[in-house]
């Protein structure tokens, strides 16, 4: 257990902002956090429950109450079918070691998620995507922490609400719920999601393997996205927008080959990142913050920015593409305030 009054939160964002918090508590078993609720109980109210930090934005400088972080570790098998296994992880491992278990172990549905940042817990309130897969794909059931009622539950993921980068733990669960276990269904025989823009193109010449397929996301998200040790980011900082088939056509007539993908008749997602760059923004910089050189999508500290120069590098962007495309863009990262 881990706990500091007056913590540094530096470490636990990837934008790197300089952070801090009234006070930080860290538990490594849940019968530690069962003791913690039972003497402090009055800190809970308010609480933030953070994983990794790497979908963070912390907006001030500070954070006037408790900030709790899992070290809940462990892996294991806890079922299996003719087709899935049943593994079980804890939140507090980091999700690229999950990833790297599963396809050691030769268990499919995670490859595709290789090298997010983050850990286990962010994953289901997140709902995590990459290169055609999600973890509402591939997750079975989570364990909670009622906060309230302090016991544990268990859910099951269609209780969840998952939804592009949402669930039910952004809305009416947020607060009320900690994870402290999420349970995958992975499949024994590989079926590969090869689709997603250039990945059957970059495996060319390779034999397809779990192994392969996650060596080839780990090449093309090292090449695109800025490493947290080298330069603080949030990954994506906006969703991607839906817009009408009617939208898409007139954008297509006013601005030549927009890209988009279909998700049905009538609802097609356009690329922030290429709104963005549209706009002039790929490479730019805004006092401490900027827009990645090669990935507009990806908001970045250039070195000692604070969290308010990132929010109103922002809402400048936001701005910028309402007014060129009459487009709405809003933050995947989760503003802290
Ligand atoms: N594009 C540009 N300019 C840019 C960036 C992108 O024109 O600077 C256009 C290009 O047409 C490109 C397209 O956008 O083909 C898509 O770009 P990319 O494949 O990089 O994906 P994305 O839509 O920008 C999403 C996720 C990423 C995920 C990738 C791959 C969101 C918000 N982001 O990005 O997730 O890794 O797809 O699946 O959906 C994250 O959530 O933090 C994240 C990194």
């Amino acid at each position: 257990m881990k706990w500091e009054e007056n913590y540094s939160l530096l470490k636990n964002n990837t934008f790197g902002i300089d952070a801090s918090c009234r006070y930080f508590f860290e538990y490594s078993s849940v019968d530690e956090l069962f003791s913690f609720c039972a003497d402090r109980g009055d800190l809970l109210p308010g609480a933030l429950h953070i994983g990794g930090g790497s979908n963070l934005l912390f907006v001030n400088g500070y954070y006037d109450g408790l900030v709790v972080h899992s070290a809940l570790k462990g892996i294991e098998r806890v079922g299996e079918t003719d087709d899935f296994v049943f593994v079980k992880a804890m939140s507090g491992v980091v999700w690229d070691e999950f990833v790297a278990y599963a396809v050691s172990e030769g268990l499919c549905g995670v490859e595709n998620l290789s090298l997010i940042p983050g850990e286990v817990g962010a994953v289901p309130v997140q709902n995590i995507g990459a290169y055609g897969v999600e973890a509402k794909d591939v997750i079975d059931s989570v364990e909670l922490f009622d906060v309230a009622g302090c016991r544990v539950l268990n859910v099951n993921a269609d209780e969840c609400g998952f939804a592009y980068r949402n669930s039910r733990f952004k809305s009416d669960w947020k607060g009320k719920f900690w994870v402290v276990s999420v349970t995958f269904r992975l499949k024994k025989k590989a079926e590969f999601v090869l689709d997603y823009g250039n990945i059957k193109s970059s495996m060319e010449g390779r034999e397809v393997t779990l192994q392969s397929v996650r060596d080839t996301i780990i090449r093309i998200r090292e090449e695109k996205l800025p490493s947290p040790e080298v330069l603080g980011s949030a990954g994506s900082f906006f969703m991607n927008p839906v817009v009408s088939a009617d939208c898409l056509s007139s954008l297509k007539e006013r601005f030549g080959d927009v890209p988009s993908y279909k998700l049905s008749e009538t609802d097609f997602k356009v690329p922030a990142g290429w709104l963005i760059e549209q706009c002039g923004w790929k490479g730019k910089s805004y006092k401490r913050a900027g827009v990645y050189e090669k990935q507009a999508l990806i908001l970045v500290n250039r070195g000692g920015a604070t969290g308010a120069e990132v929010a109103e590098l922002a809402d400048v962007i936001v701005k910028d593409v309402k007014g060129k495309f009459g487009i709405d863009i809003s933050p995947e990262v989760c503003y802290i305030k």
